[in-house]
This record gives structure tokens, C-alpha cells and sequence, in this order.
């Protein structure tokens, strides 16, 4: 007998909710986008069609019959959802998240858990009263292919023990300054700085590799290029005198004419996007609380010792990762599909490729649809824990007192007051 098609509901329509459809289209599990649950309808209907398909086109196949487009919760139809996809910003995601349990269905948390200690507790307090509850955290990462060739050879011994990892986080300096673009004022209040949004994809995937938690941390963060103020700094490009000598400005960073058309037709003048003041024109040289050099280094319970940075105006990005053992290394960049492996007294060199697989994120977006929805089905455990969600925003969270204090801070400490139980 065939099986009845998955139905979806989205909560937060924005760049991130628009980029997990095809996805989720693709994952291979007969899926229904049902419910797009987003406050500005006008610009969810406006996405939805940009991208995909006419959402009021009744002969659609993906959104037979059709897609509901609401605003709240509040107006879903609590026999007709059988998953949620949270993925509206960090504060919102945690305000919402006890209501979005209340439909007692599977749901999947986009990366970072929460804003803030507080948010955090506050989540994992409503996950402990639920006793059913099954959520999955978005940590993509851990689906990019090379990421498993990894986890295999870690687990095999072909390096031992895990001793230290080198880690570079690089982003392209267009990417970098886009955070200060779209994001400075919001990332500070709604989303953490970047060691919450961004680099808790890179704390979890260490915690993930070498199943361990980290005791105490030490961090320097600081603004090198971006963010910095000064006589060059202005208020957004559109109004900018300065424009034709700003590498910035944003018609310039834009390279091909589609996306300039996509930018204007969405940013520009009477647009759905600019009813809710979202506009990704902020100056990036304005005065800003984001830093685009941010440095960790963690202590693990097992000895292991993690080294990390993360910088924000990189050519080429990148994640470049060593993981050196107690019998041999591993290096690779977390971008190409190949790894390299050194046993010691360079007894054997061997090279690993992973499948290439098509998709956003490496492929790791359409893959982890997949395994949302195969939980979804079998009704099996989840393999993305609340708790890792939690441990990554306490790395994050650490390192920013770390850099204010410039001390070593204790992990354990700050776990107990994000409210994580686990030992
Ligand atoms: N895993 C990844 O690779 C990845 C990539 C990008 C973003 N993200 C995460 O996704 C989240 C969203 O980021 P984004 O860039 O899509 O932001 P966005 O601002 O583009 O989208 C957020 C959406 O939420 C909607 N919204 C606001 N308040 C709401 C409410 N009360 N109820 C329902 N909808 C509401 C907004 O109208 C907007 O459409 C963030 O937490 C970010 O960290 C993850």
C-alpha cells in the first residue's frame, strides 16, 4: 500500500525556510508542503512563487491540494501536519518552541538553539516536560559527505586517539560582509553573534567527530575590517556618495543580472521584503558589535585540545580541518571532496573521496531532509540531539565571556546555567 505523503508545515518563510523545499522535494520521501506559518504572508507568497511554483496553482503536484499560507500557529489545522520545520530566527524559534511541541510531532530545529543562556534553558525545560518529544537539530554539517568518511576512520584507529584539531573557518569576504549587510543590530539581539549563528555548526561537528564535551574554553574575538565605523562609514548603499569607489556597494558584489533583477525586484521601492524592514543594504563599514575575527581554544574532558578560528574575509572560503592522533593525521578542506590521511612514521598516506553529491550546503541540506523525514516515518530516535544543540550555544556563549573577561571560563559552569542535565 502506498504510504500517505508526509505533511510539512514551515515556520519561518525567510532565506533559510526558502532553501530547505527543494530539499525537502528532493529527499526522496513523498512529502507535502502544507502549512507556511510566517507573520509577512505577502512575502512568503511572493518567495513561493519566485522559487518554486504559483502556490493558488491547484495542479501542482508538490503542493496538491494546497499550500496554507498563515501567520501564526494558531490558524494550523492540528489534523493536517505530521511534521514541523522551525526556521524563523533564534529568538523566534525559542519563543515558539513549547507551542510548536504542543502538536506532538516531530520537529526539526534549526541551528542556533536559541539566543541566549536564558533561551536555551527555557527550551530544554519544555523538551523535559514533554516526554515524547522528538527533535532533530539542524546541524548540517554533520550530513556533508566527507564528514562520514571521517567519522569511519576516526572510529576504525587509523589515527588513534584524537589529540588536536586545527580548525580555520574561512569565509569569503562577500560572504563575511553580508553578515553586516543583513544582519548587524538583529545578530546581536535575534540571532547571537557569529560564534552562535555560524560557528555552532563548527562546535557541534567536533563534539559529533570526537563524541566528547568540551571543560573549559578561552577566546579572543575582534573587528579587523568590518564593522569598524570612521569617516568611510555610511548608513546603507542605496543612499551612499561614496558608492562608485565602495567594493562593497552592492550592485557591484552582485555578478550576474538575474540576481541584480532578484535584488531589485525584492529590495528596491514597494517590495514584499521591505514591508517587515528587512533589507540587506546596512553599510558594512558602519560602526557594529559583530567581530570578523574570532578565535576559541577548548580543553575536552578526554585531553583533547581544540584550536579555532574563524575569520570573516577570507578569497577562497573554506573550513580547513587537521585532526592529529596519537598514530597519525588527518587534513582536509571541509569544501573539496577529498581528505588525506597520515599514519605514523609515515607507515601508510592515503587519500579518501567522498561521493559527490549535488545540493545546497555540499549536498549536506538534501541529505538531511532525508534523515528528518526517514525519523519522521519510522518514528525511530533522533540522531541530532536537543542537548548537542544545547552543548554547541555553550561553547559560543563561553567564548564571548572569555574574550570580554580574557580569562579561561569553566564549560561545566555555563552548562548548568543554560539548564543542560546530561553529564
Ligand atoms: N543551517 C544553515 O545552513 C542555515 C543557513 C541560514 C540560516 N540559518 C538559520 O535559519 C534561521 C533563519 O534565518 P534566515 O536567514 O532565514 O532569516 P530571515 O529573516 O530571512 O527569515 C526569518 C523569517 O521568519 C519570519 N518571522 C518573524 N517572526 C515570526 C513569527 N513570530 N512567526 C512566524 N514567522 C516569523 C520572518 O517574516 C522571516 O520570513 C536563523 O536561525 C539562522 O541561523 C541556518
Amino acid at each position: 500500500m502506498k504510504k500517505a505523503k508526509i505533511k510539512i508545515g514551515i515556520l519561518g518563510f525567510g532565506s533559510r525556510g526558502v532553501s530547505l523545499v527543494q530539499p525537502l522535494l528532493d529527499s526522496g520521501t513523498d512529502v507535502e508542503i502544507k502549512w507556511i506559518i510566517d507573520t509577512d504572508i505577502k512575502q512568503s507568497k511572493f518567495f513561493f512563487s519566485h522559487w518554486f511554483f504559483n502556490p493558488d496553482n491547484e495542479n501542482n503536484k508538490y503542493c496538491h491540494p494546497k499550500v496554507n499560507f498563515v501567520k501564526s500557529f494558531s490558524e494550523v489545522d492540528r489534523n493536517e501536519i505530521d511534521a514541523l520545520l522551525l526556521t524563523a530566527s533564534e529568538k523566534v524559534r525559542t519563543d515558539l518552541f513549547e507551542e510548536a511541541l504542543s502538536f506532538n510531532v516531530p520537529v526539526f530545529m534549526e541551528k542556533a538553539l536559541s539566543n541566549s543562556l536564558e533561551g536555551c534553558n527555557k527550551i530544554l525545560t519544555a523538551f523535559r516536560a514533554k516526554a515524547d518529544a522528538k527533535v532533530f537539530m539542524g546541524f548540517n554539517l554533520r550530513y556533508n559527505p566527507l564528514t562520514e568518511e571521517v567519522k569511519k576512520i576516526i572510529k576504525r584507529g587509523d589515527i588513534g586517539k584524537p589529540l588536536f584539531i586545527h580548525y580555520l573557518e574561512k569565509l569569503r569576504e562577500a560572504h563575511g560582509a553580508s553578515y553586516y549587510r543583513r544582519l548587524s543590530g538583529r545578530l546581536e539581539h535575534e540571532q547571537g553573534g557569529m560564534f552562535i549563528t555560524k560557528s555552532c555548526h563548527d562546535f557541534d561537528l567536533v563534539n559529533y567527530l570526537i563524541d566528547d564535551r568540551p571543560e573549559k574554553i578561552f577566546a579572543s574575538c575582534k573587528k579587523v575590517l568590518f564593522g569598524l565605523g570612521g569617516e568611510n562609514a555610511r548608513k546603507n548603499c542605496h543612499e551612499c556618495d561614496r558608492a562608485f569607489e565602495c567594493e562593497h556597494e552592492m550592485t557591484k558584489v552582485m555578478n550576474k543580472r538575474e540576481d541584480l533583477k532578484y535584488y531589485n525586484d525584492l529590495y528596491i521601492g514597494e517590495s514584499p521584503a521591505n514591508s517587515r524592514g528587512y533589507v540587506p543594504d546596512n553599510c558594512v563599514y558602519k560602526e557594529s558589535l559583530l567581530t570578523d575575527m574570532n578565535n576559541l581554544i577548548a580543553e575536552y574532558r578526554g585531553g583533547l585540545r581544540l584550536n579555532y578560528a574563524q575569520i570573516l574575509f577570507a578569497a577562497k572560503p573554506g573550513r580547513e580541518i587537521g585532526i592529529f592522533g596519537t598514530h597519525g593525521s588527518l587534513q582536509y578542506n571541509l569544501n573539496d571532496q577529498e581528505l588525506k590521511v597520515n599514519t605514523r612514521w609515515n607507515a601508510s598516506e592515503y587519500n579518501v573521496k567522498a561521493n559527490n553529491i549535488s545540493g545546497n550546503h555540499g549536498g549536506a541540506d538534501p541529505r538531511i531532509m532525508k534523515a528528518f523525514t526517514d525519523m519522521v516515518r519510522s518514528k525511530g530516535e533522533s540522531p541530532s540531539r536537543i542537548e548537542d544543540g544545547a552543548w554547541a550555544l555553550v561553547m559560543g556563549y563561553a567564548g564571548y565571556r572569555s574574550s570580554a573577561s580574557e580569562t579561561w571560563v569553566d564549560v561545566n559552569e555555563m552548562a548548568k546555567e543554560a539548564g543542560i542535565k546530561e553529564k
